[in-house]
């Protein structure tokens, strides 16, 4: 079954939610930041199939009932604009670790940032150093490697 449900963590101006609204029956975006949340709701709010959550990815997805397979796009970490949180930090093991207790072997699961991936390339943040294929593919448990993107690393929660 191909997912029709986009969720994505990190909204920022809620650029890449607006592009997944045409692609997606249903779209769900996470934002830690009251301030950016509130922002993005308002840019949004003309397109009726998303809906914009404010709170930390890692408290949020489990409280989304999303009993069905989705696509998780995954971009929730610090980052140098203007009234964003989370500065030093990411989201994405708490957001891995509730992946890997779903049971839909037909999620997608993207990684946004490949070219940080690994450390160094994306300023002083220290999480990035840890943010390896490995480790996304160990954090997920049961998920195989799709490949790299241009900027986004994809695995699919489908074994073998
Ligand atoms: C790189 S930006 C997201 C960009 C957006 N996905 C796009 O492509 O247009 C990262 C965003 O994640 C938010 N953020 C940081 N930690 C978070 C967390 N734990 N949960 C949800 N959002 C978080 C930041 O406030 C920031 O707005």
């Amino acid at each position: 079954m191909t997912p029709d449900r986009y969720i994505e963590t990190g909204t920022l101006y809620g650029a890449s939610a607006r592009m997944a609204s045409e692609l997606f029956r249903t779209v769900e975006t996470i934002e830690l930041s009251k301030v950016m949340a509130a922002d993005a709701a308002q840019r949004l709010f003309c397109y009726p199939n998303v809906t914009v959550f404010q709170g930390a990815s890692g408290d949020v997805l489990p409280s989304i009932d999303a009993d069905e397979p989705c696509v998780f796009y995954l971009d929730a970490h610090g980052c140098k604009e203007i009234n964003t949180a989370g500065q030093g930090h990411t989201g994405l093991w708490d957001e891995l670790e509730y992946l890997a207790r779903r049971e839909q072997p037909d999620d997608l699961v993207i990684v946004d940032d490949f070219h940080a991936f690994g450390g160094g390339a994306d300023g002083p943040n220290p999480f990035w150093a840890d943010t390896t294929e490995t480790n996304i593919l160990k954090a997920l448990g049961r998920a195989k490697r799709c490949g790299v993107f241009g900027d986004q690393f994809a695995a699919s929660c489908r074994n073998g």
